[in-house]
């Protein structure tokens, strides 16, 4: 079948699949979502106020909580980070634009190879999957823009003047978080920019569509991302939830706000002193939800492995040296599934 063909039949957002909870997405007993018996309704994540981060004392401030949010949770919220608000909303706006216009606009850039750069799907690895996830979803790279910005969705009209403005921002943020983290391990604050090589950077829009049954699915089940940090935007409805001491936190949304975690090549890098942790997202039978995460992290030639300034006798490297390439090759070799990838770099893994 043509690629095209099988979008418009596999796409949730289609008009129709949204509307059954067909038997390919009932995922077992054992993976649902289990509300009431696996969430932690009363915690919460980290917020970090980002708006002192240029006088010394602020800084150093922002550095402590940083790093210890990243060491308890792997995750926090930041707000005052600089991202201007009417890029957020507007990032917001054409991304919910581009799952509700006509469904031929999107089936265009249907694939099912995870290797296709710039590209529309639906669940996780189609075809390495036995259940189907509750989301569809679009994806392409940011960096460099110039290199990519004219293989982006044409439609909405403004998708490409938003979208490239909104990953500029976030490179930014990015750039200054990496040297935040940088300094919370005791290394140079260059040193993330440096070790992620030529970097790069992947917008990726999730739709989950209004559900018939929550119980039953899960838009992306338990895992951790593959690249070095993730910066989250999403809108007002909630959905994502993170895995702390065996239960389920979730992350309420907060308006202008963005959710940052750590990703598997920060755990390397850290030698497991930042932790990537696993997260999900659940959906709802109320409305459909939009999240937009921006993966960064090194390039494919990159070099990883834990910083020699963290590796003592006393702190043995957990971790092998490995190209990201490697890392990645991996990732999307397989289902989604907690961080089942990251134990095949350890040194003493089989
Ligand atoms: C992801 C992810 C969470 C969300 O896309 O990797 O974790 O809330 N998304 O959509
Ligand atoms: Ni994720």
């Amino acid at each position: 079948m043509a690629e095209v063909a099988k979008g418009l039949e596999k796409l949730i957002s289609n008009g129709i699949n949204s509307k059954y909870l067909t038997e390919k997405y009932i995922l077992p007993l054992e993976e649902r979502p289990k509300f009431s018996s696996d969430e932690s309704p009363s915690e919460s994540i980290p917020i970090i106020d980002l708006s002192c981060v240029s006088d010394g004392l602020g800084r150093s401030n922002i550095i402590r909580q940083i790093s210890k949010a990243s060491e308890d949770y792997g995750f926090f919220q930041i707000i005052n980070h600089g991202v201007p608000e009417d890029v957020i909303q507007s990032m917001l706006d054409v991304a919910k634009e581009f799952f509700e216009m006509p469904i031929e606009n999107r089936a265009k850039l249907y694939s099912e190879d995870p290797k296709t750069e710039v590209r529309v799907s639906t669940s996780f690895n189609f075809n390495k999957s036995k259940v189907q996830l509750w989301r569809d979803f679009v994806r392409h790279p940011c960096h460099p823009l110039e290199d990519y910005i004219d293989s982006w969705p044409e439609k909405p009209e403004n998708y490409r003047e938003v979208a490239s403005k909104y990953a500029l921002e976030i490179r930014a943020l990015i750039l200054k978080l990496l040297a935040l983290l940088s300094e919370g391990l005791g290394l140079d604050s260059g040193y993330l920019n440096e070790k992620f090589g030529k970097h790069y950077q992947t917008l990726l829009t999730n739709y989950y569509p209004s559900c018939p049954d929550p119980n039953l699915t899960l838009g992306l089940p338990g895992h951790s991302d593959p690249n070095g940090i993730t910066v989250l935007l999403q809108d007002e409805v909630g959905g994502l939830q993170v895995l702390k001491d065996g239960k389920w936190i979730i992350v309420k949304p907060e308006k202008n706000a963005l959710v940052v975690n750590l990703a598997d090549q920060l755990q390397v890098i850290s030698n497991g002193r930042f932790k990537s942790v696993e997260h999900r997202a659940i959906t709802n039978s109320r409305t459909s939800r939009i999240s937009i995460p921006t993966f960064y992290g090194p390039s494919l030639d990159a070099l990883i492995g834990p910083a020699n300034e963290l590796v003592s006798k006393e702190s043995p490297a957990i971790y092998r040296s490995y190209t990201f390439e490697e890392f990645f090759d991996r990732f999307f070799s397989q289902e989604l599934k907690g961080k089942t990838v990251l134990d095949h770099f350890k040194y003493f893994a089989e």
